[in-house]
């Protein structure tokens, strides 16, 4: 296929961006869209031009490195998959194929394709683990957990941690990452004992770098493990629910 790749550049944080065309005249269907650009980039360096700076790690679409915008969708066309997973037979021979990087006020632009998602990490941080003396691995069975539980908990899971929820919202609200994590937690017997002052504090952190929620449904259509905008649902009733219990545990019974 001969496809034309409008690709945004942009070579710092505080330098201005542009759009930029490459002609590719001879894109293999069967690699994957970061290997097209792995293919460019190589041309790009033996012509003594700078390659492209765009992220990954395990193109296996489950460590959450990877995202860019392909033709105004995030991950690209392709639902549910990450853009290590999307393959060049989903474009057509011809096409202009615009390659943008995730737009949100969250996650500035460190180098063209390449953004800054850290405020993520600082939503984790707040919260995103359970505080217990590992020891050896236990028994199998010494903590049961219903099976409903132990799945959506695993649905939950799932999140990868590749902002594509944010990056795809007219807010650029991070609810949905942050109901996947407190979820994943609040579903499972080990995670009671921070269940409240998770949710409170995961969510307060959420505020401080995000957008606010406004019932789009964009981050589930954008989502490459099609996490469910039913875990908003549960975040908002663990974080009302965390109000009180967080009043109550302080002393304040009122
Ligand atoms: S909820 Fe989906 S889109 Fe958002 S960070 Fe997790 S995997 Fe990525
Ligand atoms: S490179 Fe790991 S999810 Fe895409």
């Amino acid at each position: 296929m001969r496809l034309t790749l409008r690709v945004w550049r942009q070579d710092g944080p505080d330098r201005r961006g542009r759009f930029e065309d490459y002609d590719v005249p001879d894109v293999n269907p069967e690699i994957s869209f970061l290997e097209m650009l792995d293919v460019l980039s190589d041309r790009l360096a033996l012509a003594g031009e700078e390659p492209i700076a765009f992220e990954h790690d395990c193109r296996e679409g489950i460590c959450g490195s990877c995202g860019v915008v392909i033709n105004g969708r995030v991950h690209g066309p392709q639902r549910g998959t990450s853009t290590c997973q999307l393959h060049m037979r989903e474009f057509s021979d011809g096409d202009v194929v615009v390659v943008e990087p995730f737009r949100a006020r969250a996650f500035p632009v460190i180098k063209d394709l390449v953004v800054d998602r850290s405020p993520l990490d600082r939503i984790m941080e707040a919260g995103g683990y359970i505080t217990v003396t590992a020891g050896s691995a236990p028994e199998a069975n010494a903590i049961q957990v219903p099976k409903q539980a132990a799945e959506t908990a695993m649905d939950a899971a799932a999140c990868i941690g590749c902002g594509a929820c944010v990056a795809a919202c007219p807010n650029s609200a991070a609810q949905l990452f942050t109901a996947a994590k407190v979820s994943h937690l609040g579903l499972l017997p080990q995670g009671q004992a921070e269940r409240w002052s998770r949710a409170e504090s995961m969510v307060e952190t959420m505020e401080r770098f995000f957008g606010s929620c406004t019932n789009h449904g964009e981050c589930e259509s954008a989502c490459p493990k099609s996490i469910s905008i039913d875990f908003i649902a549960m975040l908002n009733r663990d974080f009302v629910r965390a109000k009180w219990k967080n009043r109550k545990l302080a002393g304040q019974k009122r």
